[in-house]
């Protein structure tokens, strides 16, 4: 195995034109080099446009959070997930609880009198709990520039500088800024947890890596979709040792797995979960049903931008066309009835009057017309089957950057398949997928696509028009920015030439559609203002804004696949 490590740990012998020229010039001026790849002025920068963004709207992700650090100062831990006044219940793990217990002990006075701390239906606040909040989620996203800064520096010389495009991509990402700064979220942190497992993985410090995604899953469940990739990925790389086979007969398989290696992450992970659950056990069945609420329906009020949302709208396409014409139904309804289509066309329409079938609203069950019902135990089976397939590699060949590669995909199928995805889980995708651009230029692509239209996906979040500007300008820069980056520094690793020409043409062509949509759908949104009849088609915008980024989301998703599954001197 220790050959194999080697192998792979200078990274870019792959490119040896770049790192040749760029490492020999770091090697002499070590510390102003260090001084350059510094995040530092990426926060002030970064911060300073933050603060400024703090009085615009605030959602009800704002007065969720407001909600929980009322409920975890107010009441005793056993009454936490039981308590229901409003409707934002708490439905995080109890780390998260802990941080908001951490950060209702720091609410000041004047903050505490403007209503910061009470539980009730609809949180009455005003400016002095929107600054302090907004605070909290500037301040704990410290913690995401120190661990990527730690990623730069702990990076070889040769990598340094395309890893600090990486890094400083992932910090001013448009996806923590909408998410986190102008919706209300803590992602920064959270994701900051996740990374530093990911670079404990690079590092081969594999119990680190492991305690640090039990702590982020003790944060954030979302993050067991990405539990099978880390229990393959650790499993080979940690417990078993498949050498002791080669010497040992068949009898030896005992010996296979390390069992100190064993016992060492099974101990830590099983003391950080008790940490975490232990004082909950009494109420656990409750906790249990805050974490997983299968009731909600399968798609969230905004369709994310998955496979659903395609198969949602083919319904709709379905019912309307049969509607209109009814020897279409008829031809149909020869060839299917009674499996799949409604028998006549009046059940069409009396199924379209009694269910409710906007798309705006809190939580609401998907009803389809013509196409089957889905449960949620498909979305279950869907989801693992594809993630099956992106961790048998890494069971086989458990190197970091199979890892990654798999991370992302098991990203992807959760987020595709999943039941109840909301749009802003994008980034269980987009995060991990900035680990594995700097080692191929093929990898660029996919990556196009998916970053663009997994922000522009992000855009109906933020529905104030004053906040259209901000929001489009922001990403068009960011995209430009580091786009053109990445196309510069990002070589060819091996010596297999680009083939898939049309792919990336067409994924080009792609992004750039995204604008002309993007203000396409504002300008509707502006003239229905003026001309009523508009109105009635409100929920088109969304509907396209959904469409055409999960046609971007699915095919970097089969762009990576490809790459992962039949590229395969690209893993090594
Ligand atoms: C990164 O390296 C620089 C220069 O050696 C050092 O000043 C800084 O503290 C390091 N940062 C982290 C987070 O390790």
């Amino acid at each position: 195995m220790s050959p194999s490590k080697v192998g792979r740990k200078p990274g870019s012998k792959g490119k040896p034109d770049f790192s040749s020229s760029k490492g020999s010039i770091s090697q002499q001026t070590e510390p102003k080099q260090q001084l350059r790849f510094s995040l530092w002025n990426f926060w002030v920068a970064s911060t300073a446009l933050k603060v400024l963004l703090m009085p615009d709207y605030v959602s009800t992700d704002f007065d969720v959070h407001r909600n929980w650090m009322a409920i975890t100062n107010k009441l005793p831990l056993k009454e936490w997930y039981l308590e229901s006044t409003s409707q934002w219940t708490l439905d995080y793990p109890p780390f998260f609880a802990y941080f908001e217990w951490f950060l209702s002990q720091v609410v000041p006075a004047s903050v505490r009198a403007d209503g910061c701390l009470d539980i009730v239906e609809v949180g009455q606040y005003g400016w002095p709990t929107i600054l302090f909040q907004r605070s909290t989620v500037i301040i704990s996203e410290i913690l995401l520039f120190v661990v990527l800064q730690i990623f730069i520096n702990t990076s070889d010389v040769s990598e340094r500088s395309v890893n600090f495009v990486v890094a400083s991509s992932i910090a001013l990402s448009p996806a923590f800024f909408i998410i986190d700064h102008i919706h209300f979220q803590y992602n920064g942190f959270l994701f900051a947890i996740l990374i530093g497992s990911i670079i404990a993985a690079k590092k081969q410090r594999y119990l680190l890596c492991g305690a640090l995604f039990a702590t982020s899953l003790c944060f954030k469940h979302i993050f067991l979709y990405l539990a099978p990739a880390y229990f393959v990925f650790l499993l080979r790389a940690y417990v078993l040792d498949i050498n002791a086979l080669k010497y040992k007969s068949y009898r030896d398989w005992v010996f296979v797995p390390q069992w100190r290696n064993l016992f060492k992450l099974g101990g830590v992970v099983l003391l950080i979960f008790t940490i975490c659950f232990a004082p909950f056990i009494t109420v656990m069945p409750q906790l249990i049903a805050r974490l997983f609420p299968f009731s909600r329906g399968l798609t969230h009020a905004y369709w994310a931008p998955n496979f659903w949302a395609i198969y949602s709208f083919v319904d709709k396409v379905l019912a309307a066309v049969m509607l209109r014409m009814p020897y279409v139904h008829n031809c149909v309804s020869k060839l299917f009835r009674p499996l799949l289509v409604p028998a006549t066309r009046e059940e069409i329409k009396h199924k379209m009057a009694t269910v409710n079938n906007g798309t705006r609203g809190l939580v609401q069950d998907v009803y389809f017309l013509i196409l089957p019902q889905i449960q949620p135990k498909l979305t279950f089976l869907l989801t693992l089957f594809y993630q099956l397939l992106a961790v048998i590699p890494v069971f086989i060949n458990p190197s970091f950057k199979r890892f990654i590669g798999s991370l992302t995909l098991c990203g992807f199928s959760a987020f595709l398949f999943g039941w109840h995805v909301h749009e802003k889980a994008i980034m269980l995708v987009i995060i991990p997928f900035f680990f594995l651009v700097s080692f191929d230029r093929r990898f660029l692509t996919p990556f196009y696509l998916l970053t663009a239209s997994g922000y522009v996906s992000l855009f109906p979040l933020l529905y104030k028009s004053n906040d259209f500007l901000i929001k489009v300008l922001y990403t068009l820069i960011w995209c430009i920015i580091y786009f053109s980056a990445f196309r510069k520094l990002v070589r060819v690793s091996s010596s297999v030439q680009r083939r898939i020409f049309f792919f990336d043409r067409l994924a080009a062509l792609y992004c750039l559609l995204l604008l002309p949509m993007v203000l396409g759908i504002q300008s509707l949104e502006v003239l229905k203002g003026r001309y009523s009849p508009i109105r009635k088609y409100e929920f088109l915008g969304l509907m396209f804004y959904s469409i055409y980024c999960s046609i971007g989301v699915i095919g970097s998703w089969i762009g990576l696949s490809w790459l992962y599954n039949f590229d395969e001197p690209l893993w090594v």
